[in-house]
């Protein structure tokens, strides 16, 4: 059964049947996006597989390493974790949303720049992990980096240039 197309309503978790699928509405990128999805379907595979966004990488699919990080609200999240229909109404950032104009956010240039990742499966975590620790003030040091991006691992163990690649990003965007 699903809910018919229209203004989305408010979720409420236990008003819906077993099976039934949900429209929820999104800000994408800064695109409204509407998409109709179960209650168990997590937000990233609401990103990549009903929006197409493949930018977002599933590594684990359990909370471990950081692959699925995104800006909910312009805060960092775990989108493996997190329910799509607990995202109604939320503003969205992917990595595919983080360049202007054609020009790549400043932490892109960074990553490129160090050469901060060899096969690139935890590169678009990283980056979003990278935008949202640079914004909430903890990439002063090598060590602050260290630590407030630990939840986002490297299999491929390109640390040290990607501690480099965030804290020339953040002194270049003067945080
Ligand atoms: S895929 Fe989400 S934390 Fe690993
Ligand atoms: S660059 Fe390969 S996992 Fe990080």
């Amino acid at each position: 059964m699903q809910t018919p197309a229209g203004p989305p309503t408010e979720v409420s978790l236990g008003a819906i049947p077993a099976g039934a699928t949900v429209q929820i509405a999104l800000s994408v990128n800064g695109v409204p996006r509407r998409v109709l999805v179960e209650p168990r379907v997590t937000l990233l595979d609401a990103l990549r597989e009903r929006m197409g966004l493949t930018g977002t990488k599933k590594g684990c699919d359990r909370g471990e390493c950081g692959a699925c990080t995104v800006l909910a609200d312009g805060e960092r999240i775990k989108s493996c974790l997190t329910l799509a229909v607990m995202r109604q109404g939320s503003e969205i950032t992917t990595v595919e949303g983080l360049a202007r104009d054609g020009e790549l956010h400043p932490v892109q240039e960074a990553f490129i720049r160090h050469d901060a990742f060899q096969c690139g499966g935890c590169t678009p975590g990283q980056i979003m992990s990278a935008v949202a620790c640079i914004r909430e003030g903890h990439a002063r040091s090598d060590d602050e980096v260290r630590e407030w991006m630990s939840g986002n691992l490297c299999r491929c163990a390109a640390y040290q240039n990607i501690v480099a690649a965030v804290r020339d990003a953040s002194r270049e965007m003067g945080a």
